[in-house]
């Protein structure tokens, strides 16, 4: 069993379109559809927006469906200069940016006794990364991949100092609202994982404007990635 999971309905519908076989509940009001995707039996949840939504979810599927591996795919801010609407970032590293113990003489990110940047599963990664090359070598115009960290906190970032300081911080290639909270719980469950985004905007003035006119084309380009993947991990 591949857990599979996004935050928003746009993020996991196309998914859910392509499943047969499937069965649904309810958990801590969450939607789990169990299904078959080409061979492969996943369970896919849609967790709401934010950190403390993905980490409820995460451990929930964790917990009763008993996933071997996890995949948390949808859309994000990218952080430097260079990067198009669509492109994809495969994490190598998570990082909760916004938990501050700097007050301690600790590094942003950074709790006790924990990593600060979380290591994605390096076998996931390269499946990742194989199944960009599948969807999307020799398309036209097709989308670029970068492997790097995400950086994930509650906020949608809409403001060039917040994204320079992700960026020189973290070296982060992106942001995002859950991809560290889904880590950070599949690492304490011992559990393998990667997360995946394509981007949607620029985290920069005209962000959220920008979320609403790419959310589609990004989405699709993450799904295509996922429809290579998923029979593979
Ligand atoms: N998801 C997509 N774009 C984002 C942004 N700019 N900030 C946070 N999460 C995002």
């Amino acid at each position: 069993m591949l857990g599979v999971i996004g935050a928003m309905t746009e993020e996991v519908q196309l998914l859910l379109g392509q499943l047969s076989d499937t069965s649904s509940s309810v958990h801590a009001g969450i939607t789990v559809t169990r299904g078959d995707y080409k061979g492969t039996e996943i369970a896919l949840a849609q967790s709401g927006i934010g950190k403390i939504n993905a980490t409820i979810c995460t451990q929930m599927m964790i917990d009763l469906f008993k996933p071997q591996k996890l995949i948390f795919s949808g859309v994000a801010g990218g952080l430097l200069p260079n990067m198009q609407a669509g492109d994809i970032i495969v994490a190598s590293h998570v990082v909760e940016y916004d938990m501050d113990l700097t007050a301690f003489g600790r590094r942003h990110g950074e709790t006790p006794g924990r990593e600060r940047l979380i290591e994605c599963q390096p076998d996931l990664v390269s499946k990742a990364t194989a199944a960009f090359d599948a969807a999307f070598d020799g398309v036209e115009g097709g989308p670029n991949l970068m492997l790097g960290t995400i950086a994930s906190g509650d906020t949608f970032v809409q403001d060039i100092q917040k994204l320079r300081w992700l960026q020189r911080e973290f070296a982060a290639l992106a942001t995002e609202m859950e991809g560290a909270a889904f880590g950070h719980t599949c690492r304490l469950n011992g559990l393998p994982f990667v997360v995946i985004r394509a981007l949607s905007d620029s985290s920069s003035h005209s962000a959220s404007a920008d979320f609403q006119q790419n959310l589609s084309r990004a989405c699709e380009n993450s799904f295509q990635l996922m429809d290579r993947m998923i029979p593979t991990a």
